[in-house]
């Protein structure tokens, strides 16, 4: 299994087994009987996407097809993997903010109650869809600094070290900041400094629950390599705060009400990044002052495609996720998905089919346009899909050597969606990369720097730590953004209705689980509740085999998937961690949060309950 297919360390019944964690679960579930009990319509009111169609998932297979984490309201709803950083948005929303402030106040919380993905250290993009029917995605992806070269990361012999993966020169030139500040100035309603409010509260103390404790236990040989960062996460004895306990950061408060009263200017020219370069030049990193102040989120066309009647609105390059979801959409059109049963052989070879053949693109063709030329109206077009569609045999599989075009020679992300009572959606995917990127933490600041560094092709034709190969339009060059596969996603129904708005963490896997949220809806109609339940499926060309999740397919259909060729790898738990929100034609908001790392719903109604 690549790092790319995430397992989760929490399933339900852990989630009930542990107090601390269930403390934490259990607001959620509250929060969703509450919701139940007072004004909102029950979910199966509104209905999920399509008909709602029923579907039986395997035996065995560890979610129900149910709405059962999913809750409904009328004014507002955030869907986060953390129930703080739920409330932190929905805070927003409560205090008249829309969709926007919303999601940047949980962009900082996520920072603060969620730091092995969530950051200010990393970057992301967010989509949005106004109420209006505007459109707009914001690239705060992290750049490479001034300093770094194609071989940076290469010994000797040619062979790529891990420095690409933990350590100071793994880290790109943070955007979060910059990104939030751009959604501000474009969209924002609440002054800047109130949506910082909560993440400064949270950084003020928490408890410390399992799933945070679990993250930093899990990453401890690469914490205690940086003195601040063994400071920070592991102050008992080398070990994380006990679960129960309260788990106060101080330097990310002090970091936090900075970025809140310059507005963000301390992060990139103040003491900010005094403190960030001069944790570079203690421990052998290359980002400068000039690289910091340098740096700007940037604005970008969405992707935006068509299919069966919805229009799907993604992110552009530098993310690879737009792009390679309208492939993989397109190439399956031709066959009707809905007349083949769902999650037989027949259904999963297509889908399987196409993904190989839009990431031999992916990974030919995407990187950063500010940099490279790419041919992205030949690969969202029909006709293009049309042509390797008509290369599919359904007997039997094609060999990935026919699409892979480079030279041969962890995942782990946040999403959150956002929808408020003026219609407007937000979805934003953000990452430091790996759990605590590089494992660097900025000493006196507070926050752990990423390791995007390695979604280069840092020795273009050899896997990076997604397994993914990829070529020379993805080459390390300075000022360069490294490709993504992040996939921030809002589908808009044939009457031009925002229906859905999805997305989720896990590298690679990302484009995959966001393509088959969009098919569980429109191909199969199933409501929200059940389509992030669903188990799920990844190829991505290389290396050629299906990955399914812990007993997510039916063992006559391995069997037959098999017998046509396909190497079946059965996951040893869990991938993604899908946050979506469905939109009824009533105007009902069905949140539905991934039961796999036990997520949180919170909806507010027109008034301001719930
Ligand atoms: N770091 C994972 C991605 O951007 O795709």
């Amino acid at each position: 299994m690549t790092k790319g297919a995430t397992t989760v360390r929490h399933r339900l019944s852990d989630l009930l087994a542990s107090p601390e964690r269930a403390v934490r679960g259990l607001t959620a579930v509250l929060a969703v009987a509450v919701l139940s009990l007072g004004a909102c319509a029950p979910a199966e009111d509104a209905g999920g996407g399509g008909d709602g169609a029923a579907v039986n998932f395997p035996d065995g297979w560890e979610y129900p097809p149910s709405e059962a984490l999913t809750t409904s309201a009328s004014g507002g709803m955030v869907v986060t993997t953390d129930s703080l950083a739920s409330a932190a948005g929905r805070e927003m929303l409560r205090a008249g903010g829309n969709a926007v402030d919303a999601a940047i106040a949980v962009q900082f919380a996520l920072a603060v109650v969620h730091p092995a993905a969530g950051n200010i250290g990393g970057g992301g993009f967010m989509v949005v869809r106004t109420g209006g029917d505007s459109t707009a995605s914001l690239d705060f992806r992290e750049e490479a600094p001034g300093a770094a070269t194609g071989d940076m990361y290469l010994d000797e012999q040619g062979e790529a070290t891990d420095a690409s993966w933990t350590g100071p020169r793994a880290s790109g030139v943070p955007g979060a900041v910059s990104g939030m500040r751009k959604a501000h100035e474009k969209y924002g309603s609440l002054p800047w400094k109130r949506l910082l409010q909560p993440a400064i509260r949270f950084a003020e103390g928490i408890v410390m629950d399992r799933e945070m404790h679990d993250n930093i236990d899990g990453e401890t040989d690469r914490l205690t390599q940086f003195p601040a960062s063994a400071a920070k996460w592991l102050p008992a004895d080398g070990e994380p705060v006990a679960v129960g306990d309260t788990f106060r950061q101080p330097h990310m408060a002090r970091t936090l009400r900075a970025i809140a009263s310059t507005g963000g200017e301390a992060f990139y020219t103040g003491w900010i990044a005094d403190s960030l370069v001069a944790q570079m030049e203690r421990s052998g990193g290359i980002i400068t002052h000039e690289d910091l102040s340098a740096y700007e989120a940037v604005w970008r066309e969405p992707i935006e495609a068509e299919y069966r009647g919805y229009r799907l609105v993604s992110m552009p390059p530098p993310s690879s996720g737009g792009v390679t979801i309208a492939e993989i959409l397109n190439i399956t059109e031709s066959f009707g998905l809905d007349t083949l049963g769902y999650h037989s052989a027949d259904h999963v070879h297509v889908a399987v089919e196409a993904m190989r053949r839009a990431y031999g693109d992916r990974n030919y063709y995407l990187g950063d346009p500010d940099f490279e030329e790419m041919p992205l109206e030949m690969l969202t077009s029909q006709p293009y899909a049309d042509s390797l569609a008509a290369s599919i045999r359904m007997d039997t599989v094609s060999a990935s050597s026919d699409f892979n075009k480079v030279p041969l020679e962890s995942t782990e992300t946040t999403h959150f969606s956002v929808v408020d009572s003026a219609g407007n959606a937000v979805a934003i995917t953000t990452t430091v990369n790996g759990y605590f990127g590089s494992a660097v933490t900025v000493r006196g600041a507070g926050f752990v720097m990423n390791n995007e560094m390695n979604d280069f092709a840092v020795n273009p034709g050899q896997p990076n730590a997604f397994g993914l190969v990829q070529g020379e339009v993805n080459a390390i060059e300075p000022g360069k953004r490294m490709l993504s596969s992040m996939s921030p996603t809002i589908v808009v129904n044939p009457e031009g209705r925002t229906e859905l708005v999805t997305g989720t963490p896990g590298g690679a896997t990302i484009i995959t689980t966001v393509y088959q949220q969009i098919s569980n809806h429109v191909d199969y109609g199933l409501d929200v509740g059940t389509a992030v339940n669903a188990p799920r499926f990844h190829h991505q060309n290389l290396p050629n085999e299906v990955e399914y999740e812990q007993n997510g397919l039916a063992d006559s259909v391995v069997a037959e998937l098999e017998s046509r060729g396909h190497e079946m790898i059965e996951e040893d738990g869990f991938s993604g961690d899908v946050e979506s929100i469905f939109i009824a034609p009533d105007g009902t908001l069905v949140g539905a949060a991934d039961p796999r790392r036990g997520g949180s719903a919170l909806g507010i109604d027109f008034g301001g309950g719930g």
